[in-house]
């Protein structure tokens, strides 16, 4: 075992492209904010991440990272107790990556089912770059840097970390001489230099977007690209106005229509985001029933909405106009993150034995 620290550690991260919503909140970003006194927490900014899809837009990325790093901040992030840093600053993750490379077979890694989807998804045809690949490598480096035994994510990030369980299995077996047989939890006692992580999905797997259903008639997940989102940074009128316009039941028109309440945006916030179930569950009768406006449950949704974002809000204030501030804790960050994927290589420089050092 390289560390022996006194909490158990928790590390994950965000792409930077673009800012940070209401999905990020509940898939991830929630868990993060309440664990920060159970687990060391590291946090991560995948600037490099960024660009295997908008290697030309390298002033998008920066202006990303400093947006997200604010946004963590306003969320409850506290720089206080956990660590924010930012991916290219750590360079031991390059390292590593290229030494954990080698332990993924490249057909294992064309099969990543994450991978083929975003290719289908951001219509990379054919035309990925050899970079694209690569960042699912580079992400199980960014985790391995720290080993960590929890990784909080949304679902879609699942098969890069059971990738990252895979290299961390091999490895330990290849040059630790831990036996295959042995139980994921007991690896680190049977002598494992890398722990095989736990991935901690969030409460709400994949929230969707304010917006109707696509020409396939599926609700698609909330995202900065489908125009579809609510930003943590959305000010209360926003949000007012996103709810307002947002889809609900096109076939009532009416608030005397009986309306549906499943697969239905409206009630899909409410009984994800409204604390009080008592009132959604008497207000979703009301709706069946075409007893209650569209109107009245929107304002609800926004009041709701509000309530969540409002304290987010008034801590980014403190931030945002302070650029300085911010690059601090990022530059804190990258000091104690370095320190710790240093000693991480170290460790795997020497189970294969390539240190040599004096
Ligand atoms: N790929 C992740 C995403 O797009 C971000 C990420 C990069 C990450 N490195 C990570 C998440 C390490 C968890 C752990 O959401």
């Amino acid at each position: 075992m390289i560390y022996k620290a006194e909490k158990p550690r928790l590390l994950t991260g965000d792409t930077p492209t673009g800012k940070l919503h209401l999905g990020h909140w509940v898939g991830s970003l929630e868990n993060r904010v309440k664990l920060q006194d159970k687990y060391e927490c590291y946090f991560l900014l995948a600037n490099i991440h960024a660009f295997t899809t908008r290697a030309d837009r390298p002033g998008d990325i920066r202006q990303s990272v400093l947006d997200i790093a604010v946004d963590y901040l306003a969320a409850g992030i506290d720089p206080q107790k956990s660590v924010i840093f930012i991916e290219s600053e750590v360079s031991a993750i390059y390292n590593l990556a290229s030494i954990f490379s080698m332990l993924i077979p490249f057909p294992r890694l064309m099969r990543n089912p994450t991978l083929k989807d975003e290719i289908r998804d951001k219509n990379l045809g054919e035309n990925y770059s050899f970079g694209f690949m690569l960042y699912a490598v580079l992400q199980v480096a960014d985790i391995l840097a720290f080993c960590p035994e929890v990784v909080p994510v949304g679902e879609d990030q699942l098969p890069h970390l059971e990738m990252t369980r895979e290299v961390a299995r091999r490895f330990n077996q290849m040059y630790c001489g831990v036996d295959p047989h042995t139980e994921d939890a007991d690896y680190l006692k049977a002598g494992g230099l890398l722990p095989i992580i736990q991935p901690l999905v969030g409460r709400v797997e994949r929230l969707i977007g304010l917006n109707g259903p696509n020409s396939e008639g599926r609700l698609l997940k909330m995202s900065k690209s489908l125009d579809n989102a609510i930003f943590l940074s959305d000010g209360p009128d926003v949000v007012a106005k996103k709810v307002m316009s947002m889809y609900t039941d096109p076939k009532r028109i009416h608030a005397t229509d009986p309306g549906t309440v499943e697969n239905n945006p409206l009630w899909v916030f409410h009984d994800v985001f409204n604390p009080d179930t008592a009132w959604v569950t008497h207000t979703k009768e009301l709706y069946r029933a075409g007893q209650i406006g569209d109107v009245t449950c929107k304002k609800k949704l926004i009041e709701v909405l509000n309530d969540l974002l409002e304290p987010i809000r008034r801590r980014r204030i403190d931030y945002q106009n302070d650029l300085s501030q911010v690059l601090q804790i990022l530059k804190k960050g990258a000091d104690k993150a370095n320190e710790v994927a240093e000693t991480t290589l170290a460790a795997v420089k020497k189970a294969i034995r390539q240190d040599f050092g004096a």
